[in-house]
């Protein structure tokens, strides 16, 4: 496609869950809406979520409802915004059917009341889920409506940077975006508002759960633009992720914990079938929290590496072999799958994890209808945040297991009635819009050293930004990302732009971002564990 300036009335950058609920609301109020997205509409986290979705479905249940908050504020460790809290989980049951009415086959038992499971952190089974696949249900659902639309879907298109309506006035609020499609032109799209659903930035460290688009886009194009982050030190790593040699990390959803697998060491597993017994009694875990394979996840996945580390196992194992394995693969199917291609089985084989980064708590500073905020503090006309990338205070340090998915629509939809409330106040302003200018740039010779500084940058982030952290391997990460960080930016002042390049310039933003906050927080709490501070 040539390239030109094109104009809507609202963009949403990302299709994970929060964009797609956004896009779709929007165009159902007669807007007109774009979706941009840098792979295809399905690659998305969202789409790769196992465990589902928390809520309270019964919303007279208001004792259910305390304790899901409860149990909220005790995971977010003192830092959650309880106010926030409190509107997210008593909107649940609301946003949660508005889910099942677009069409989301969650789980039902025999007697037609809904299958609930349970995570670690939660005091009882509350998580909606279709199998292990709830994030894939609820990605093609909301696709499959999207579609019905009159939406401009815009797949391969990398978002660059935010047009803003006066350079370096953040306060004057947002004017459009620069995009970059498949064949490498960068098109000016201008909007009255611009929507960040851009999703996580788990690709900044070696082992994630996280898909090839989790590169901290949004944080990185925000940030650029005069927007504020907040509480990117409390990165969450996810306790079990499947540790095959050689292979990708594939996540093992806790509410396989849920459904009773025990976290055990390769000894502890030796010593549980030669002597039997109850089987959570010989998990490491129980020495650390009452709450044992299912204490939350800071705890578990903090545990876990610590024993590791001083055990030297390669991996933890999380048992299934005291468990029904029919049930468990009729419950789990995908993990079945995975396992088997792995040739390991339920039931007898005991499987290999270790933790691995999964969701990043912190993000773009939001207000409570997702309206972002300037670095001064003052509201970001016309921008707005949902999802992963934004930092709401839901989570505080640490994220209670499948709330992730519930921010998402409780957000989007707070967002959206903000969004349509203020939209007049935001010009679309097509006129003499800014073009890219990639006069004198240089088209990318090599690729090569590119791969080679995300290579290096990821192992950066996991030996001195992980979950044990350091202040002389903060220290020595912040050199490096400098000087890597310096080297980034001289390639892209030089060079037309490429997706690879984007997500690298992005990746090195975000990577010196959380080391930057790591680096400040000056106490132990949820997710941040620096041991110079014990
Ligand atoms: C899981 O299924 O364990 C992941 C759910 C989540 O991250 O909330």
């Amino acid at each position: 496609m040539p390239e030109e300036v094109l104009g809507f009335d609202v963009v949403v950058v990302g299709s994970g869950i929060a964009g797609l609920t956004m896009a779709l609301e929007i165009a159902r109020a007669g807007k007109d809406v774009a979706v941009v997205t840098k792979k295809r509409l399905e690659d998305s986290s969202t789409n790769w979520a196992q465990g589902g979705i928390a809520g309270v479905l019964d919303s007279s249940n208001q004792a259910a409802i305390e304790r899901h908050i409860d149990d909220t504020i005790s995971a977010g460790a003192g830092v959650c915004d309880e106010e926030l809290v409190r509107d997210v989980i008593s909107e649940a049951a609301v946003r949660i059917r508005a889910l099942i009415e677009e069409g989301v086959p969650f789980e039902r038992k025999s007697d037609g009341e809904y299958d609930l499971a349970k995570e670690g952190g939660h005091q009882e089974k509350r998580i909606l889920h279709v199998k292990d696949r709830t994030g894939e249900a609820i990605e093609t659902t909301l696709i499959e409506r999207l579609k019905q639309q009159n939406v401009t879907i815009l797949e391969q298109w990398m978002a660059i940077d935010l047009v803003m309506r006066k350079r370096g006035q953040p306060q004057n609020g947002v004017r459009g975006i620069w995009c970059l499609d498949a064949e490498g032109n960068v098109h000016t799209i201008c909007c009255r508002a611009l929507v960040l659903a851009t999703g996580g930035a788990g690709q900044l460290w070696r082992e994630t759960t996280n898909p090839t688009v989790a590169t901290g886009d949004g944080v990185a194009m925000a940030h650029r633009a005069g927007a504020g982050v907040k509480h990117l030190e409390f990165i969450q790593f996810h306790p079990t992720a499947l540790a095959i040699q050689g292979k990708r990390p594939f996540l093992i959803t806790e509410a396989l914990r849920g459904h009773g697998a025990i976290l055990m060491t390769i000894e502890g597993h030796q010593i549980f079938r030669k002597e039997g017994g109850e089987p959570e009694n010989h998990s490491y875990m129980l020495e650390k929290d009452p709450r044992g394979s299912l204490a939350t996840r800071d705890i578990v996945a903090r545990t876990t590496d610590q024993m590791l580390k001083k055990s030297g196992e390669p991996h933890a194992l999380l048992v299934t072999e005291h468990l029904d394995s029919k049930d468990l693969k009729n419950r789990f199917p995908t993990i079945a799958d995975k396992l088997q291609a792995h040739g390991i089985q339920f039931g007898p084989d005991p499987i290999p994890v270790t933790p691995a980064a999964h969701y990043i708590v912190g993000g773009i500073d939001v207000g409570k209808n997702g309206e972002c905020i300037t670095t001064n503090g003052s509201v970001y006309p016309g921008l707005y945040a949902i999802g992963e990338v934004a930092s709401t205070g839901l989570h505080g340090a640490n994220r209670l297991a499948s709330n992730s998915l519930l921010e998402a629509i409780v957000m989007s939809h707070r967002a959206r009635n903000h969004l349509l409330e203020h939209i007049d106040e935001y010009p679309l302003e097509l006129k003499d819009a800014p073009v890219w200018r990639a006069d004198g740039l240089h088209r990318l010779q090599e690729h090569a050293p590119i791969k080679a500084d995300r290579i290096a940058l990821r192992t950066i982030m996991s030996d001195d930004v992980g979950l044990v952290r350091r202040d002389e391997r903060l220290n020595r990460a912040l050199r490096k990302l400098d000087h890597t960080g310096e080297e980034i930016e001289r390639t892209w002042r030089a060079s037309k732009p490429t997706k690879g390049l984007v997500e690298l310039r992005n990746m090195s933003i975000v990577a010196r971002l959380v080391t930057q906050a790591a680096k400040k927080r000056r106490n132990n709490i949820g997710l941040h564990y620096n041991m110079d501070l014990e």
